[in-house]
């Protein structure tokens, strides 16, 4: 069976999106919403760097829901209650990176998806990385130890060739280290961190008395020019680490950590890894790590050649969930629902 896919927009993520669909001989790409106005009209290969598809970015929502396709990859920047509620009512499926997990952030508007899912026969999923796949490795994990204290997931990268300065700069980046309400802003620019928690526990089958987030920050000592236009100056945060507990009365029993920074010049500075531990502590403690390094053909021409390894990892979860998630029941569909996801369509020709 062939996927017919809509991809919606084509920004870091959507832009490795658009290359998997296009790859894998069990999806089709059959349209494309551009969020921004000078994108309207482009061929969507071109957009994303590939050469031309044929099929050109709309910023038509009706006529790409006239398409009729079997899933939507949903990659803008921000999630759009509104958007996605007219997508599932028309009954297709959506999967996304964007701020998405089990939806319980979304407040009412939860609730409404949940509804235009009945009333549409669709489902929606969310991953990622992390959030996302790095939690389902983490479940996975914990099914080993026949008695489970903690579940932890530390994600740690120096992010300074990540070019997403207005999703980063609502976690904290670039605000002076000593402004007082810095921790409230980066509990809500991370808060999609909350729902990999919940689903950590979900799986666990325990419910948490409370969520806590936990931060603490380094600045740089010199001025940083970054991608994207953007800097930060002398004194301001350019490292972030970043807490989410989930407890039971007193005990935090799931943590998702994240610990970003950006360059050389951090006070503190954090010793650091590269890629994600998970550490299942029980009986017995488990350890798993996950990191990634280029294939053995790769030839990188620019940074963002190194750059789309990260958003490979990060796109495809969710494209690799779009058969599971076209069979699942409508609804909210989560790891802890679907079945094994199987890495179809993607084994290289010889
Ligand atoms: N779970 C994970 O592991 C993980 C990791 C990284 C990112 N993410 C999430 O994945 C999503 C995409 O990330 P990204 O780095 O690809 O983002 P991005 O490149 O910064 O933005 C994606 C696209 O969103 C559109 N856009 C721009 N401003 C917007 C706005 N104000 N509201 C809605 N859409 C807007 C643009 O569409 P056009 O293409 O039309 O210009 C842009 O190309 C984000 O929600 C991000 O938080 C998840």
């Amino acid at each position: 069976m062939t996927f017919r896919i809509v991809q919606w927009t084509t920004g870091n993520v959507g832009k490795k999106s658009v290359q998997a669909i296009v790859d894998n001989a069990q999806l089709e790409l059959v349209g494309c919403y551009a969020w921004s106005a000078e994108k309207v009209g482009h061929d969507v290969g071109e957009l994303c760097g590939i050469g031309p598809l044929g099929v050109r970015a709309t910023d038509d929502v009706d006529a790409l829901v006239a398409l009729e396709p079997d899933c939507v990859v949903y990659n803008p920047m921000f999630a759009d209650a509104d958007e996605l509620i007219r997508i599932l009512r028309a009954g297709i499926n959506v999967v996304a990176t964007a701020e998405f997990i089990t939806g319980h952030q979304m407040g009412a508007d939860r609730d409404r998806i949940v509804e235009a899912c009945e009333l549409g026969g669709s489902t929606i999923f969310g991953s990622g990385i992390n959030p996302g796949f790095i939690q389902l490795l983490a479940i996975v994990t914990a099914g080993i130890s026949d008695r489970v204290d903690r579940v932890s997931v530390v994600e740690s990268f120096d992010t300074t060739i990540y070019n997403s300065p207005a999703t980063e700069i609502p976690m904290g980046f670039g605000y002076p280290a000593d402004q007082p309400d810095l921790p409230a802003i980066t509990e809500k620019g991370s808060a999609i961190f909350r729902e990999a928690v919940l689903l950590v526990a979900d799986a666990l089958g325990v419910e948490l008395d409370d969520i806590r987030c936990e931060v603490d920050y380094a600045s740089t000592t010199e001025d940083l020019a970054l991608p994207g236009d953007w800097s930060i100056a002398a004194g301001c945060v350019a490292g972030i680490d970043v807490r989410w507990k989930g407890f039971v009365g007193t005990r935090d029993v799931v943590e998702v950590r994240g610990i970003w920074t950006k360059g050389q010049t951090l006070e503190p500075a954090w010793p650091m890894d590269f890629g994600y531990t998970i550490r299942v502590e029980g009986r017995p403690t488990i350890k798993t790590t996950l990191s990634f390094e280029p294939p053995t053909d790769f030839v990188a021409e620019t940074l963002d050649d190194f750059v789309m390894l990260g958003l490979t990892i990060t796109a495809m979860p969710a494209i690799t969930a779009i058969p599971a998630v076209v069979a699942a029941a409508p609804g909210i569909a989560t790891y802890n629902d679907l079945p094994l996801l199987l890495p179809r369509g993607v084994l290289s020709h010889a």
